[in-house]
């Protein structure tokens, strides 16, 4: 019989993963409302922006003024690819910091500009700083279970052996993530079993996009296998704008709906939620679920999408 688990923590990531790459204007001030109105809804986390080069994310070139316009609120997060990133995250007051790396080695290198070695010679930098300053570091693994590019296959095995890298480095929760929404269940419960293995004590962290509600299929398998903490964003929001047809998160509405007719708590109200969901949606000016990213319109080179057009 499965053990369900009681209760879930679900991380919202709206305001770094779903504005990224959003179509609308949202400014500095919205954002911070944005999480205001997230926390009131009973989220626990929120990831609050990124700290990341403004040449590659020009939406998020606010993100000390944001985090510091929320620096009261605990669980924060940013996500940061480098120790700049870190050093403007540890001024900027944010709780916790998610260093990104990539299963994929060519999404390594078109999102980070930089090798994996080199990502991990970084993460060593920042948690050499970080004693003393304790910020929680998490880190986080794109692309874990599957790649953008139809010519790379990702195995259990390889996420497993960077997920051991990066908590021999130096975090102590680890997210993977499914960066262009390929996954399946045979396959996500296939990495978690292989990363569980090699690290049984590690807290895990699912981060999922989303495909016709395949994500839901992920994170249910997810929690047959224990795991606690979702990643996932208003509206389905959301995108990385380094991956070819990135597909938006799994939706936060969703997923605490799922959650709560599963008996499982979140502590999110629900109806606060969805009304933050219509702000949102309105302050972009982008229609309710969007649930891809920008891009969707582009011709898809895409394999899986060329899978399905020919099923
Ligand atoms: N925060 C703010 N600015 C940063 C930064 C950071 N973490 N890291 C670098 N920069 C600045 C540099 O100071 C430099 O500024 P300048 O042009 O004014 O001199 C500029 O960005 C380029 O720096 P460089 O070290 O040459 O970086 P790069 O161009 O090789 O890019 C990254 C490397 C990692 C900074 C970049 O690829 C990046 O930000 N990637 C994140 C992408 C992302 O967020 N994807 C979605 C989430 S997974
Ligand atoms: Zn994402």
């Amino acid at each position: 019989m499965t053990n369900w688990p009681r209760r879930v923590t679900v991380i919202d990531v709206t305001p770094r993963d779903g504005l990224q790459d959003a179509c609308g204007e949202i400014s500095t001030l919205q954002k911070v409302q944005l999480i205001q109105e997230l926390y009131a809804a009973g989220v626990p986390s929120v990831e609050v922006t990124s700290f990341v080069s403004p040449r590659w994310i020009p939406r998020l070139s606010d993100a000390e003024a944001v985090a510091r316009g929320v620096a009261e609120y605990p669980g924060t997060i940013g996500l940061i690819p480098n120790f700049k990133g870190y050093q403007i995250a540890l001024k900027s007051g944010v709780k916790a910091v998610t260093f990104v790396v990539s299963a994929s080695q060519r999404h390594q290198q078109d999102n980070l500009r930089m090798s994996l070695e080199r990502s991990l010679e970084e993460l060593r930098q920042i948690h050499s700083a970080n004693e003393g300053a304790g910020m929680q570091i998490r880190g986080a693994i794109s692309c874990s279970f599957g790649s953008p590019y139809s010519e790379e296959n990702i195995t259990a095995t390889q996420v497993a052996r960077i997920a051991r890298e990066l908590v021999a480095s130096g975090v102590s929760e680890l997210g993977l993530a499914d960066t262009v929404g390929v996954g399946t269940p045979q396959c996500v419960s296939e990495v978690i079993d292989e990363v569980r293995k090699a690290l049984p004590q590690i807290p895990l962290v699912l981060h999922l996009h989303d495909r016709y509600g395949i994500a839901l299929g992920n994170a249910v398998v997810a929690l047959e296998r224990g795991v606690t903490r979702f990643e996932t964003a208003l509206g389905g929001l959301g995108g990385c704008p380094y991956a070819p047809n990135a597909p938006g998160n799994l939706n936060t509405e969703t997923f605490v709906f799922w959650m709560h007719r599963m008996g499982i708590q979140t502590g999110v109200h629900l109806p606060a939620l969805a009304s933050t969901r219509e702000w949102l949606l309105n302050a972009l000016n982008t229609s309710a679920e969007a649930g891809v990213a920008a891009g969707e319109d582009q011709p898809s080179r895409h394999e899986y999408d060329e899978d399905l057009a020919s099923e």
